[in-house]
């Protein structure tokens, strides 16, 4: 009998996952003739746009999806909905004897929702993160989803032990994060495709790199304006791939960058990896940059007020300012004099993807 897997995804980051998650299973039925999994990847179509998604696939070679559900942008219950409604139609049509769904976003919630309904087990990727703020909608998303599933794949023991507090345990496995998996493949060819730096006019160790798009910075009219002053204060060249939430909200609120800051649309993988291997200092409100920035050797600024990657906070590399331009001018001022920390191998060592597909593979062989 055929092992029936249903992949969910829908945003940029899970394009990411995905792709390693897809190439261990490649890998896993090469090494084993015997074993008859087929993934299947449906994309929700959170993200549309060509450069938040398409290249994505392109470049990082993942299998082009069953179905392209085409939901695209809307309210939390209007996406989230209209994704339940037409994943519940795959999930009856494909009849998946798993769910393998990613971190916290609006597709994850609404996958594993599905999926929890029809009785389909659920593998959560990157389970047991905590901000501990209920008001960002991922916290939501992934503490729900952690509560409905079967295999809960931690990046961390730290993650493990968040779930113990809220008293999951079966399930739970340390499996390290499938970001560093991506990153290891992919980092030799960064280097030697990427002509991002040429294209923009940079030279390595001489700009740092910004990334914002969480509602909770972008939304509100005064904290964009605070945190795009707090990089304008810096006064050094600084790059910032501009997300298309952010790019809508710097016009809606009329805030113009400031002389120091060079724009520039989203990045590919390869591009973005390429550009924080040679920046001096990553700033950023994403999860994943986070910890692409300690492993590329990279000092991090966080523009959140907690983060769930407390680790690399607690090993000196990185920092969290929230909004407050003071702040920021000051811990990117103190990166520039300081000598760092000893680095220590954080969230796995490269091989969370095998992990997770061979436990996977064993769990539903037995089950059978
Ligand atoms: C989502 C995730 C967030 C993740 C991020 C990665 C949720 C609740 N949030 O946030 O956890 O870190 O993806 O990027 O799921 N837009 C476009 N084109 C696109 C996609 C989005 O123009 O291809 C614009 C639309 O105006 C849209 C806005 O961006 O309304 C926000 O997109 P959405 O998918 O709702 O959330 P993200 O901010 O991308």
């Amino acid at each position: 009998m055929t092992l029936r897997i249903v992949t969910v995804v829908g945003a940029r980051p899970q394009f990411i996952k995905a792709a390693a998650i897809s190439r261990a299973l490649a890998e896993h039925n090469r090494g084993n003739p015997s074993s008859d999994i087929e993934e299947q990847i449906v994309h929700t179509g959170q993200h549309y746009d060509e450069g938040m998604s398409q290249v994505f696939f392109d470049e990082l070679q993942i299998p082009r999806p069953w179905k392209n559900l085409s939901v695209g942008s809307g309210s939390h219950g209007q996406q989230t909905g209209l994704m339940m409604q037409r994943l519940e139609e795959v999930f009856c049509e494909y009849e998946p004897h798993v769910l393998l769904t990613f971190g916290d976003t609006n597709s994850t919630l609404a996958s594993a929702l599905v999926a929890a309904k029809l009785h389909t087990p659920i593998a959560h990727i990157e389970a047991g993160l905590r901000s501990y703020n209920r008001k960002m909608p991922e916290e939501v998303n992934r503490v729900l989803t952690d509560h409905i599933s079967t295999w809960l794949f931690c990046p961390s023991q730290a993650a493990a032990g968040n779930l113990a507090k809220e008293g999951i345990t079966n399930g739970v496995h340390v499996s390290g994060d499938v970001m560093y998996d991506a990153l290891l493949f992919n980092q030799q060819l960064a280097a030697e495709k990427s002509n991002v730096l040429p294209e923009n006019c940079l030279k390595p160790n001489q700009y740092s790199v910004a990334t914002i798009h969480r509602a909770e910075n972008t939304d509100d009219k005064s904290r964009l304006t605070d945190i795009t002053r707090g990089i304008g204060e810096i006064g050094e060249p600084v790059v910032l791939p501009l997300h298309p939430r952010t790019r809508n909200c710097l016009a809606r609120h009329a805030i113009s960058l400031p002389a120091n800051v060079k724009a520039l649309e989203p990045l590919s993988y390869l591009d973005m990896v390429c550009l924080v291997a040679n920046a001096k200092i990553v700033m950023t409100d994403s999860g994943g940059l986070q910890k692409e920035a300690y492993w590329l050797n990279k000092p991090c600024i966080t523009i959140r007020d907690e983060t769930e990657w407390s680790e690399t906070v607690e090993c000196g590399w990185n920092r969290l300012t929230g909004g407050n331009p003071g702040e920021l001018v000051r811990a990117f001022a103190s990166f520039s004099d300081q000598k760092l920390p000893e680095r220590q191998e954080l969230y796995g060592d490269g091989k969370a993807s095998d992990r997770i597909v061979r436990c996977l593979a064993n769990a539903i062989t037995t089950a059978r």
